[in-house]
């Protein structure tokens, strides 16, 4: 059995992370942690059958797991990354804390990094990209929630060499969970219900860069993304169209089987056949990502339609398949695929 600790467990990722451990065969939670609710039943806190007492951050046993999960905010994931390595535990972070390579760029974007040192050691945990080195890694930088759609849409296009202009157009729409437990004035269900708005766009949210950063590796050019994520008036799943130029030459079958090639192996990516296009009733509640082409109208111009769950696939879902992949297990293990 893998032994895992839960750091920010009555959060919303963490409470999606006790849920999958539910159906795990494999693992054993020896501790989940809540400043808030410490001392009490996670049964008591929320209504679910979870039958774990909730203990302090400080009081976490680090040295007795096998890996911790992070679902704390940046800024407290690191400190929180280098204690558990120090007590050699393996470390999967849901924070943005270690997904940036570059200091300076999260430093713009973020705060003063507390542990630069670790950054290096990290591995960006999109599994279907970069399953070699999770494998062997202790710290994960598990990815965005919006980015993980785009990248997987785009790795195997870039990797063919048939994206062509200078920048990508992401327009994603996200349920409210994305934002966490916490409501504020524009989460608040009244500010949300009945409504619909963007936030944050062009290049001012923060997953801008990690999204150029990824696609800058794959296609081993610098690639601009114009992002504007959008505020759902549902809980959960994100739906993200993505305006993209390709090779003229390239048919709609030839995109598709470019996805079929990368993917079908995949047991979390699903691409739709020619004239279906992703809802987010095609992933929610599922670890799935779910991919879908359309053409826009003149050559070369495609549009690509992919959803998944901002908890699951895009945070603790993505989080448990590193893990299974980290200690070697099926990596389908506790996930809805
Ligand atoms: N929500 C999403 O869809 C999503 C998707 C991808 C990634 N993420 C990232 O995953 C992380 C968790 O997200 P979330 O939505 O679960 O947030 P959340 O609902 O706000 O939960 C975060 C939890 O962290 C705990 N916490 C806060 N500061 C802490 C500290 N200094 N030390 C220890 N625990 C602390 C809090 O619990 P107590 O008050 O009980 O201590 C809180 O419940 C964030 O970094 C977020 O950006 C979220």
């Amino acid at each position: 059995m893998v032994k895992v600790g839960i750091l920010g467990a009555a959060g919303y990722t963490g409470f999606e992370l006790l849920s999958i451990f539910e159906r795990h065969s494999e693992v054993e939670v020896t501790f989940a942690t809540s400043g808030t609710y410490a001392g009490q039943r996670y049964s008591d806190v929320y209504p679910c059958p979870y039958d774990i007492t909730l203990i302090a951050p400080k009081e976490a046993p680090l040295g007795d797991v096998d890996v911790a999960f992070l679902c704390t905010p940046h800024g407290a994931s690191a400190r929180l990354a280098q204690q558990a390595l120090a007590a050699g535990a393996r470390c999967v972070d849901l924070s943005a804390d270690f997904r940036l390579r570059d200091l300076a760029t999260y430093q713009e974007w973020y705060a003063a990094h507390p542990v630069p040192e670790l950054i290096p050691q990290a591995v960006y945990g999109l599994t279907e990209i970069y399953r070699d080195q999770i494998a062997g890694a202790d710290l994960i930088a598990n990815p965005g929630c919006y980015p993980t759609g785009p990248l997987l849409a785009l790795h195997p296009l870039l990797k063919a060499g048939a994206v062509q202009g200078e920048r990508i157009i992401i327009d994603a729409k996200s349920g409210v969970s994305g934002a966490g437990a916490k409501p504020t004035t524009t989460t608040h269900f009244c500010s949300v219900h009945d409504n619909f708005s963007a936030y944050k766009p062009g290049h001012t949210h923060r997953h801008a860069p990690e999204i150029e950063q990824e696609l800058t590796a794959y296609a081993g050019q610098p690639w601009r993304v114009v992002f504007t994520p959008h505020l759902l008036p549902v809980s959960r799943g994100i739906l993200s169209t993505i305006y993209v130029s390709l090779d003229p030459a390239w048919e709609q079958a030839q995109v598709l089987d470019a996805w079929h090639n990368a993917y079908d192996a995949e047991p979390f990516v699903h691409v739709l056949p020619e004239g279906q296009l992703a809802t987010l009733a095609h992933s929610v509640n599922t670890n799935r990502c779910v991919l879908s082409l359309a053409p826009a109208g003149a050559p070369g111009e495609w549009i690509i339609v992919t959803s998944l769950d901002n908890l699951v696939k895009g945070a603790a879902g993505a989080a448990a398949q590193n893990m299974n992949v980290m200690f070697g297990l099926d990596e389908t293990l506790g996930l809805v695929s």
